[in-house]
């Protein structure tokens, strides 16, 4: 039967009832809002490719965590800047680093949200690559050891879960026998599982101070062009103890999370990245789109192919949209 029995115009009459038979429904609960933590005190500096967004210490970390918190958003990802970089990115692990100092004052500051925190080694190293170089090459296995070492620092600090984002292999079997043997069995771990190498990080390699000094991420990230591998990364990671598994970047990579969604029973997170965020700016900076159409139409598309949790620069806007409505 179709027309003039079925008029799917009939459920678009009205907001009320586009509202009432609406699919995917956004709201601030699977929110996490990606933060930069340098050392000092009263540093803020604002990313340039990046409006709106700042590296901080750890004293201003807190303050703008205290309105992320008051806006209702669930969760915060630490990124760390070093004071020195060196070889094997020493600093990382450092109980005094940039993130460790800032998980210690929120955690101080007693503000109800979930910390976590990348687990990485690019932005420690002088070489910017995400694990150590031997002969020219990003060596996986010594790379695991130090990566471990990273996570169990950030648990110690106080984080609630542990994000590693190097693309290692067998990094996340390594960081839960780590987090386990040290006592932090109940730290979760978020794996960044499909991590392509992508050109949407340029905006973070700056704000994170983590560009490859020679070469790129493709002998460890992955290639745009592979679907079912993803899966594959995806089935390893779970079967190595991650408990929550993220898709990167977001908007060009809608399938996998798809696929990820349909094949797999864990939450699946989506990382709207750096560069997804400043095309969006620049653009609306010029008044060339309407930004908060825009940005509420890219949550509601990464949802609707089925992340339940969305790493976002824009996280506060949203949450401030999101009440107003
Ligand atoms: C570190 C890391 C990167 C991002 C998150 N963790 C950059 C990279 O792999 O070069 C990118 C996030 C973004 O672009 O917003 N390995």
């Amino acid at each position: 039967m179709s027309f003039p029995t079925h008029r799917l115009r009939r459920l678009r009459r009205t907001e009320r009832m586009r509202g009432f038979v609406r699919e995917t429904r956004l709201s601030t609960g699977g929110l996490i809002y990606p933060m930069f933590a340098c050392p000092g005190s009263g540093v803020r500096t604002e990313v340039s490719s990046m409006p709106g967004v700042h590296q901080q210490s750890p004293d201003r970390i807190v303050e703008e965590c205290r309105e992320v918190a008051d806006l209702g958003i669930p969760a915060v990802i630490l990124f760390g800047l070093p004071m020195h970089k060196d070889d094997t990115g020493s600093e990382a692990a450092s109980p005094d680093g940039a993130v460790q100092r800032s998980i210690a004052a929120i955690r101080e500051a007693r503000l109800d949200l979930l910390i976590l925190t990348d687990v990485c080694l690019c932005e420690y190293t002088s070489h910017g690559h995400c694990g150590v170089v031997h002969q020219g090459e990003v060596a996986n296995d010594p790379s695991i050891a130090l990566l471990a070492a990273v996570a169990v620092s950030h648990a110690r600090a106080g984080a609630d879960v542990v994000a590693p984002s190097d693309m290692m292999d067998g990094r996340v079997g390594a960081i839960r026998r780590a987090l386990d043997e040290s006592g932090f069995a109940d730290t979760a771990i978020l794996s960044y599982a499909a991590k392509y190498c992508s050109a949407f990080y340029g905006p973070f390699r700056e704000a994170a101070q983590s560009a490859p000094q020679f070469g790129d991420r493709r002998s460890y990230q992955m290639d745009p062009a592979n679907a079912r591998e993803a899966l594959r990364e995806v089935a390893l990671d779970i079967e190595e103890g991650a408990d929550i598994i993220m898709v990167k970047p977001a908007l060009p990579y809608l399938d996998i999370i798809q696929r990820v969604r349909e094949r797999f029973d864990v939450p699946v997170a989506a990382y709207n990245v750096s560069a997804e965020y400043a095309m969006v700016k620049a653009a609306a900076r010029n008044g060339w789109i309407d930004e908060q159409r825009i940005v509420l139409e890219i949550m509601t598309s990464i949802q609707r192919a089925g992340a339940s949790m969305v790493l976002t620069y824009h996280a506060k806007d949203v949450a401030r949209w999101l009440k107003s409505c």
